[in-house]
């Protein structure tokens, strides 16, 4: 949550930190601000988006050579002008960006208001520059060296990036659990820092990613130094991007979902190439190299993940169980981290986020690590703390995902899933000869199916005209399908507001089936797999109870389009990896009908892309 970038160097920095900052919008967007160094340090900042940021201040900054920019998710305080980033210490002379929490700020504040520090706002951001000054005047030191102190004595999680008055030639920045990038101009005297590589991209493919509990000095003059909280001297070291501008721009479509969901054909190829190839029966991560034989003799594998990420771990709960015979459980990483879980001697986890910055994802990693577990990560973002914080892992490769929904990092994490439980199992020899081939195969076919689905866009979106002003939706599926039900159902509520609930098709008799009538929309996932009967079952309940229905169906299906009010067909393929084609209806349905309720299908409201805090 809470976008942060900053820039040092020749050129006008107001227009790399708005063009920053439209790129890190979809990590919060309820105020923006930036701050400058002409003569002075001003700040300029407003509750809402970039857009109004722009709009307000138009004409009215200064040309500096440097300054830092904050797009803001809220955690303290309401979204508003004041309570927006940047924010000064009481003098004036400093500045601060901040992602993240303090959770001692309390306490911090109230000490620096007894020594007379006034605050403006209510965040413990503020809080944390006025600390940070305190600490420099009574020690006397270096602004670097304040800021480690500091560091010493704040508890929580951040990314900040902080501009100095008296030195406008330098930028002091730290973190600790909230990313922060930099990235190192072809001059090598000019420098970019912020949450994700996207506002860096178009200037330089160097960078340096800072680790927890670092300080970073960027000097004009003598470049990128990095201290640990203990003063050490740490060597940066310079990494080359992996990701092209054409990929975080919207290339054409109205909305970054949309372009997403139309990218699955390419992103799931991308995500399969040289991994698996039915031809020679090679399924193989090249992450999971050294604890691959972990995984082999692993007695229970625990999947932790939030969302649409957990979702995925559902589906490969089902798959890895059938086809590995390894026990399963998948937890809300919110709920692992807090209950003192069993883990015990041989246990895996594999860690799913998109991100790789998700608070809770992060926190329960940790707890599994100092309970011994071996961590495997299954992350988008390269270079991201949770990919960094797991032993092994696999990057999904599905490119950058901007659109707040999940849709094409879905299909890439089940992708990744899919070619574990196959090396998996053919490693534990679980599987046969004919069972490997016959679903490499079937994966190979998907890019394929995907755009057959995409193909129906027109038709669903017709379907959604019907639906858009309702206000529930259910959402039913069976076996592999059910957590394509549900991740419908998350998709639909997060964009359009509308109240929509997944559930085992099942389950419905025991409480949901009291909410069908002529007024409720049931999404049934029903293509044709091993509890097709039962799931025609559970349709004519609904339609009994006059419930309207919108099936999902494999395509040639003439029984179930009987029954219903509206069918989509998609192409058939083995149950076990259905969902890479069923999730894709319910990605194009869901962003109909947000669009036809005139909703902003890329910055959902109250929602961020990355969930940094907990
Ligand atoms: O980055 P992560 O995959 O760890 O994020 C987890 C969830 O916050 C995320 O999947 C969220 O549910 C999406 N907005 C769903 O579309």
């Amino acid at each position: 949550m809470c976008g942060i970038v900053a820039y040092l160097g020749e050129n006008n920095a107001y227009d790399v930190l708005i063009k920053g900052l439209k790129r890190l919008e979809y990590r919060g967007y309820d105020s923006a601000g930036i701050a400058l160094i002409d003569k002075d340090l001003s700040i300029f900042k407003k509750q809402g988006k970039v857009n109004d940021l722009e709009t307000t201040f138009s004409g009215k900054t200064p040309h500096g050579k440097v300054g830092i920019g904050h797009t803001r998710w809220a955690t303290h305080g309401e979204p508003n002008d004041v309570n927006a980033h940047p924010h000064y210490s009481s003098d004036k002379n400093l500045a601060i960006i901040h992602n993240g929490i303090i959770e001692n700020y309390d306490s911090i504040k109230k000490e620096l208001q007894q020594k007379g520090h006034q605050f403006l706002s209510e965040t413990d951001s503020e809080v944390f520059i006025h600390f940070i000054e305190d600490i420099q005047k009574n020690n006397k030191c270096s602004l670097d060296e304040a800021v480690r102190i500091a560091l010493t004595k704040v508890v929580g999680a951040y990314a900040i990036v902080i501009l100095s008055k008296d030195n406008p030639d330098q930028l002091i920045a730290a973190r600790k659990g909230s990313p922060l990038v930099i990235g190192i101009g072809a001059e090598n005297n000019e420098f970019f820092l912020a949450s994700d590589a996207t506002p860096i991209v178009e200037y330089t493919k160097n960078v340096v990613y800072l680790n927890d509990e670092e300080v970073a000095i960027i000097d004009k003059t003598t470049g990128i130094n990095i201290k640990n909280i203990e003063a050490i001297e740490q060597s940066p070291y310079v990494h080359t991007l992996d990701m092209e501008l054409e990929a975080i721009e919207k290339g054409g479509f109205d909305y970054f979902m949309l372009k997403e969901i139309f990218e699955q054909p390419r992103s799931v190829a991308d995500c399969m190439r040289g991994r698996l190839i039915s031809e020679k029966e090679h399924a193989l991560l090249g992450g999971i190299r050294k604890h691959f034989n972990d995984l082999v003799e692993a007695k229970r594998i625990i999947i932790v993940a939030c969302g649409t990420s957990w979702h995925a771990g559902l589906v490969a709960e089902y798959v890895i169980e059938e086809f590995t015979r390894t026990p399963v459980e998948v937890e809300y990483a919110s709920e692992f981290r807090y209950r003192n879980p069993i883990i015990n001697k041989g246990d895996v986890v594999l860690a799913i986020s998109q991100s790789g910055e998700t608070a809770d994802t992060l926190a329960a990693i940790e707890l599994a690590k100092n309970k011994g577990a071996i961590i495997l990560g299954i992350c988008n973002v390269v270079g991201s703390s949770i990919a960094r914080a797991s032993h092994e892992g696999a990057y999904t490769h599905a490119g950058p995902e901007i659109g707040v929904a999940s849709t094409k990092a879905f299909t890439a994490q089940l992708t990744v899933l899919y070619i574990l439980a196959l090396m998996l199992a053919k490693e534990k020899n679980t599987i046969t000869k004919n069972q490997f081939l016959e679903l490499s195969r079937q994966m190979e076919s998907i890019p394929d199916k995907i755009k057959q689905v995409l193909d129906l866009n027109d038709e669903i979106e017709k379907i959604s005209t019907l639906y858009k002003d309702v206000r529930n939706f259910l959402y039913l599926g069976r076996g592999y399908n059910f957590p394509v039900a549900l991740e419908g159902a998350l998709k639909l509520k997060e964009i359009s507001y509308i109240h929509a609930e997944g559930y085992p098709a099942a389950e419905m008799k025991h409480g949901p089936i009291a909410l069908i009538d002529k007024e409720m929309p049931v999404v049934v996932i029903a293509t044709r797999d091993s509890s097709y009967d039962k799931i025609i079952s559970n349709i004519q309940e609904v339609k009994a109870r006059q419930g309207k229905v919108i099936a999902v169906v494999t395509k040639g299906d003439a029984l179930i389009p009987s029954m219903v009010d509206h069918v989509i067909e998609v192409p058939p393929t083995h149950e076990a990896i259905m969902p890479l084609v069923s999730s894709i209806p319910l990605q194009l349905l869901s962003y109909h009908i947000a669009i036809m309720r005139g909703c902003n299908v890329d910055q959902p409201r109250n929602l961020a892309k990355s969930v940094t805090v907990e």
